[in-house]
């Protein structure tokens, strides 16, 4: 395999072949960023689950390894499926899982029993009951034992919830300094709830609290993830966050999964979001991102002290994501995102960047030009290619008759425009809007065709800047300082590699682009 078939993102991690969906147990450990994943190695839709594994050493080069948890009785009789999960370095051996000074790599997943059985621990689970059980590595990653003696160690959903037993999962674990505990955030999916769960060895969990629902709710709430940061500018003050994917129940406009998130304080037993992050309506939420394809977010374990928290979701949506024309594979995965948080306009906002060393790809730079003002209609450009990365920053306006309503750049497009995908800004509805309509092969899902948008306000200077990164059959849009995202897949032909400027109804002000070349992260 060369990574070059069609639609192959070139600087994003997907799996040589077969299904991926959820980032599980992200870890940086011995100077290695581990990516787990949810994977089935028999094909490219969902089943047979089971944790695939990549390893990096700046979060762009990826390397996979060989599964590292495979559903048990794969492949005649699969009786347990590894869900999502999360995965800490255990490094003073609070688990007794370390031999000989070696320090243990500890996964947290949920167990998905297709059958009922009676467990080797001597348990008993009933069909299709979620249970959160633990592994260990002391290979670095390479090999796991289950820790069959007391598997599941959360056997249940904590009373009164017990009915739940089908919908309780996705344990999010990690270190609690302040406690010294550590601390696991699961969800009973269907009632919108997070359960919080702490532990001085990971083997024994008691129940420490619940939260939600709250704000989105949708379909089933999923993959909790739970960390704290610094604000910028005011250090001392520590906020948490809470993030977690809802499916479906995205963002306005989205159809299928999406992501929101809470900011609050967390004392090691109980979340608390901040009064102005919880809104009445049930409906309404802080929405990670805008877009369709940005799911199942999850952040490192074991940065170094002092490093910023960060993220990469699944890239994909529950509403098309078995049917996307990719082959042999399915789904890749974000960019990984670098989270902080700052006060704009007053409020606490969480902000995304591309991850510092990720940076390394974007090799050369292929334009940088200025306009005083774009005219109205189409600007061409030299054609960038399939995979690079943008910088646009122009003036917001007001409405007037010879200013623009939006202005875009269009990028994959063919030699005659009907194919393009456009990123741009309305300035009367004050958005970033990302439309795929015409962006290429929509054809598997009626819902993909779509256009999205999120709300932006234009910076102190009055000005609107988006970063913006493609890839072979990807947009990930950055706009103002990262305060918002929009992420989309797109299908577009591989000789689609056209761009150039739409200003519509008038002209565009102060216009400043840059496009540099992204090399392809696995030549
Ligand atoms: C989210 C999810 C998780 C579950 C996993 C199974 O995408 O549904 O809740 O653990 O996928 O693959």
């Amino acid at each position: 395999l060369n990574y070059t078939e069609p639609y192959r993102p070139q600087y994003h991690f997907s799996p040589a072949e077969n299904w991926m969906n959820d980032p599980a147990g992200l870890v940086y450990y011995n100077e290695t960023y581990h990516l787990f994943f949810q994977y089935n190695p028999a094909g490219i839709e969902w089943g047979n689950m089971s944790w695939g594994h990549a390893t990096s050493k700046d979060l762009t080069h990826w390397e996979e390894r060989p599964v590292a948890l495979l559903a048990r009785g794969y492949p005649e009789n699969v009786t347990e499926m590894y869900f999502t999960g999360s995965a800490v370095a255990d490094v003073n051996n609070t688990s007794g899982f370390g031999v000989d000074g070696k320090i243990p790599l500890v996964a947290m997943y949920t167990s998905m029993y297709p059958v009922a059985q009676e467990l080797p621990s001597g348990k008993n689970v009933l069909a299709e009951q979620q249970s959160q059980s633990i592994a260990y590595s002391l290979d670095d990653g390479e090999t796991w034992t289950t820790y069959d003696a007391e598997n599941p160690v959360i056997h249940n959903p904590p009373s009164p919830y017990g009915a739940e037993f089908e919908n309780f999962r996705d344990p999010f674990v990690f270190w609690h300094e302040d406690t010294q505990k550590w601390v696991a955030v699961t969800v009973l999916a269907s009632l919108y709830k997070v359960v919080i769960w702490s532990s001085d060895n990971l083997k024994e969990w008691s129940l420490a609290s619940e939260f939600g629902p709250y704000n989105a709710v949708g379909g089933v709430w999923e993959c909790p993830n739970l960390f704290q940061m610094p604000i910028k500018g005011h250090p001392s003050i520590k906020k948490w966050v809470l993030v977690l994917g809802l499916n479906p129940g995205g963002p306005p406009g989205t159809v299928g999964s999406g992501t929101q998130y809470f900011i609050g304080d967390f004392d090691g037993t109980a979340f608390k979001a901040d009064p102005d992050n919880i809104h009445a309506d049930n409906k309404s939420a802080n929405w990670m991102d805008w877009g369709p394809d940005f799911y199942a977010a999850a952040s490192y374990n074991g940065l170094p002290a002092g490093d910023d928290v960060v993220q990469i979701a699944w890239m994909n949506n529950w509403q098309y994501g078995a049917t996307i024309p990719t082959s042999p594979w399915r789904s890749a995965m974000s960019v990984p995102r670098q989270l902080s948080l700052k006060k704009v306009n007053g409020k606490v906002t969480l902000l995304q960047q591309p991850q510092h060393s990720w940076r390394s790809v974007a090799n050369h730079q292929t334009l940088k030009h200025s306009w005083k003002s774009v005219s109205k209609g189409s600007t061409s450009l030299d054609s960038p290619g399939k995979a690079f990365k943008i910088d646009l920053s122009f003036a917001d306006h007001d409405s007037d008759k010879s200013l623009a309503s939006t202005f875009a750049i269009a990028v994959r497009a063919s030699s005659d425009f009907k194919q393009e995908t456009l990123i741009g800004y309305n300035f009367t509805s004050k958005e970033v809007f990302v439309d795929r309509r015409n962006s290429g092969d929509g054809s598997f899902d009626k819902t993909f065709a779509s256009l999205y948008h999120a709300p932006l306000s234009a910076n102190a200077d009055k000005r609107i800047n988006l970063q913006v990164f493609v890839d072979w059959s990807s947009v990930e849009v950055l706009g103002g300082q990262g305060e918002v995202s929009l992420t989309a897949q797109i299908f577009p032909e591989g000789n689609s590699t056209e761009a150039r400027l739409v200003s519509t109804d008038g002209v565009t002000q102060d216009v400043r682009l840059r496009i540099s070349g992204m090399d392809s992260a696995w030549h």
